[in-house]
């Protein structure tokens, strides 16, 4: 039909295809740096497999918009609309009909090849961790520090299967939202609800199987004196076992013990009323149903509700192991080991609370921490009083300001005072959400065991120097560096700061 006007020709559809032509060829060039580029940016994928392909559908689109309204126009003016007729035995059918096939073949393989790329690119650590950069930040820092370095975020935080992906997507695009608009809260919520259970997780690399027998444990302090005295404690953990058929069952990991079911609440007293607690910390309920199924049930004084109204949770690694990954050391520990390897200067009087206090002050943002940091302890080790230490006082900023890049992000108010982590008994009640002997049976006869300081671990040796190589393989009783008897429950004092 010659003459017959094109329904491309209009301003809507000639744009719509510039853009197509122009997302094309920068989706080309994208995927070819992405492709052969030696180094992984983060920006080359958003670009390349979000962004690339968002305009080249909006082109499309406009394209076809454009061309309905212009065959809706000619068909208004001509009182009909013009039939379409595709007649195979005319040259210019064919040709037409032959590049529509060959288009298409090409888009299909451009977004297969697109959407393969773009969903391994939202599996990668660079998605997670980089893109959205000041929110993910301190997590990705830590996770970088941390044992699990090598390990995706994914393989965590989604682990396989198709169910998971999909809800993890759409939460994903959410929050892909929530970033760009700044939506997010400071700091992250933890612990986080929909987490996937630790079977499917953890579970997959540490199957309860291999987790036998016992570890031996060195602790390096330095105590808030002028001489910075070190402490160590050498320590046999506990850990055990959790599965029958490989090996004795107890210890640490009889919780894991894949016959047995602890069950657990977690609520906190508001206003004389138990609500529940999100972060976890308070325990006043906790069951054990055994092999044989048995049912014991432990309460805290003062929680007589009916269990039923609250949510019960079984307890998994992530109940001890909250932070395996995303470890955001406390000032104390942080200068403590870089004392024990060296990094800080030992003979500098007072080096251990100086360091502590600089990183306790609380600061609004990075570089006004770091600044503070040097002139606080700039002054505290002037020239004057220390002429020949002033190359370790100059190392000792380098590392203190180091520790706090490495572990506090004011912006993001993520530090370890937000995140408990549950491993232990110190600076969190940890194990003790539990284990503090106040939980007991209806009748009070029986409390949740091991309680005692020898049953999770036994004290091999303690203190310093010739100290040391007094090995007590039975267990000595704890000698408290800060003073003997201290009543009272260690977390009361010791805050991360201390
Ligand atoms: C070894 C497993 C593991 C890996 C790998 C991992 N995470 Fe996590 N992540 C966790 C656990 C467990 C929590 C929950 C912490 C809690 O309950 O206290 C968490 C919590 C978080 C949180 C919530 C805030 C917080 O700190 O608690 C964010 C955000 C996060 N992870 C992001 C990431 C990113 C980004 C990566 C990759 C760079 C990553 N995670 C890799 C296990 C992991
Ligand atoms: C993809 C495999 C993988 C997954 C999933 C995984 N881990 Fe690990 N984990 C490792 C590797 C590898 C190491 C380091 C090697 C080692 O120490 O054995 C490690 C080390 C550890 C350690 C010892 C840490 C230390 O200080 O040395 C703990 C505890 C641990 N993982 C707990 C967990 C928990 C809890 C989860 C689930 C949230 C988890 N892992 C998920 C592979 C994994
Ligand atoms: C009751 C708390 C608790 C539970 C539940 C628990 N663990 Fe542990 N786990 C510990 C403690 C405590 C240690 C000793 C490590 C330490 O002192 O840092 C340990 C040690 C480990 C280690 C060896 C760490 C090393 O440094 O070699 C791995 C791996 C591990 N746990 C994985 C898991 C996995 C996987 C699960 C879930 C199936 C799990 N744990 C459940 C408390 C627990
Ligand atoms: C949610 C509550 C809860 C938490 C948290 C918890 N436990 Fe337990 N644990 C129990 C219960 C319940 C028992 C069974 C006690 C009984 O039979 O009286 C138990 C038993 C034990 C036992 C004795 C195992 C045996 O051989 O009989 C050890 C050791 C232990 N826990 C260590 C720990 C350590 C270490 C932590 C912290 C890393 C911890 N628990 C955290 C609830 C908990
Ligand atoms: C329910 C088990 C349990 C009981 C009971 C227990 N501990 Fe611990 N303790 C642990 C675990 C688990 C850790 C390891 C924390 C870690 O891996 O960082 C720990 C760590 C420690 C540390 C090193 C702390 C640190 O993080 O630097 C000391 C010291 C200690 N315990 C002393 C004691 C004393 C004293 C008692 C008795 C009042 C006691 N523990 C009772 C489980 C227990
Ligand atoms: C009444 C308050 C109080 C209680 C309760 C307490 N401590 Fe301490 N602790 C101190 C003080 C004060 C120091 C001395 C700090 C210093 O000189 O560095 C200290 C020092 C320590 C140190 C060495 C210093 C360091 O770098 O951390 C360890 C380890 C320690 N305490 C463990 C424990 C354990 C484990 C418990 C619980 C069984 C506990 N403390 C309970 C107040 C307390």
């Amino acid at each position: 039909m010659p003459g017959r006007p094109s329904l491309l020709r209009n301003w809507l559809s000639l744009s719509g295809l510039v853009i197509v032509i122009g997302s094309l060829f920068s989706f080309l060039l994208l995927f070819l740096l992405d492709s052969l580029a030696h180094f992984s940016n983060p920006y080359v994928g958003i670009l390349t497999y979000f962004v690339a392909p968002g305009f080249l559908f909006l082109g499309l689109l406009l394209t076809i918009i454009g061309a309905l309204r212009e065959r809706k126009k000619l068909g208004e003016a001509a009182g009909v609309l013009p039939r379409m007729v595709v007649d195979l035995s005319r040259p210019r059918d064919r040709k037409l009909m032959g590049m529509f096939i060959a288009g298409s073949l090409l888009f299909l393989l451009l977004s297969a090849i697109g959407s393969y790329h773009t969903y391994h690119f939202t599996e990668s650590v660079q998605f997670c961790g980089q893109a959205c950069h000041k929110v993910m930040e301190p997590e990705l820092v830590t996770y970088q520090h941390g044992p699990h370095a090598r390990v995706a975020c994914v393989e965590c935080h989604i682990g396989p299967g198709a169910t998971w992906f999909v809800k993890s997507k759409l939460s994903g695009t959410y929050q892909v939202y929530a970033t760009l608009f700044e939506k997010y809260p400071r700091p992250i919520p933890t612990p986080i609800k929909n987490l996937r259970p630790a079977q499917e997780t953890c579970e997959q690399c540490h199957w309860p199987k291999k987790f036998v027998g016992n570890l031996d444990r060195t602790y390096n302090y330095f105590l808030a004196d002028e001489t910075n005295t070190p402490f160590t404690v050498r320590m046999t953990m506990k850990v055990g076992g959790g599965d029958p058929t490989h090996g004795p069952v107890g210890g640490i990991h009889w919780h894991m013990n894949v016959g047995n079911k602890v069950e657990y609440i977690a609520a906190k007293l508001a206003n004389g009323r138990w609500v529940p607690d999100e972060t976890r910390q308070s325990i006043p309920w906790v069951r054990i149903i055994d092999e044989q199924g048995v049912v014991t049930e432990f309460r805290r004084p003062g929680f007589t509700n009916d269990p039923a109204h609250f949510a019960i949770r079984t307890m998994d690694c992530m109940d001890c192991h909250n932070r395996p990954a995303h470890i955001f050391k406390t000032p104390n520990k942080a200068v403590n080991l870089a004392l024990a390897l060296g990094k800080l200067d030992r003979n500098l009087p007072w080096i251990k609370s100086n360091a502590v206090y600089a990183l306790t002050l609380k600061y609004t943002n990075r570089t006004e921490a770091l600044r503070r940091i040097a002139t606080l302890l700039a002054e505290a080790y002037p020239p004057e009083k220390f002429p020949t230490q002033q190359p370790s006082v100059r190392t000792a900023i380098d590392v203190v300001q180091q520790i706090y890049r490495d572990n506090f992000f004011p912006e993001m108010k993520a530090s370890w005072e937000n995140y408990p982590d549950n491993i232990g008994h110190l600076i969190w009640p940890g194990c003790f959400r539990c284990h503090d002997g106040k939980h007991t049976t209806a009748d009070g006869k029986r409390s949740v065991k091991a309680t005692d300081c020898n049953t999770c671990h036994t004290i091999l040796a303690q203190g310093q120097g010739e100290e040391l190589n007094l090995l007590t393989p039975g267990g000595q009783k704890f000698r408290h560096p800060g003073g003997d008897d201290v009543d009272g429950d260690c977390w009361d004092c010791h805050t991360g700061g201390l």
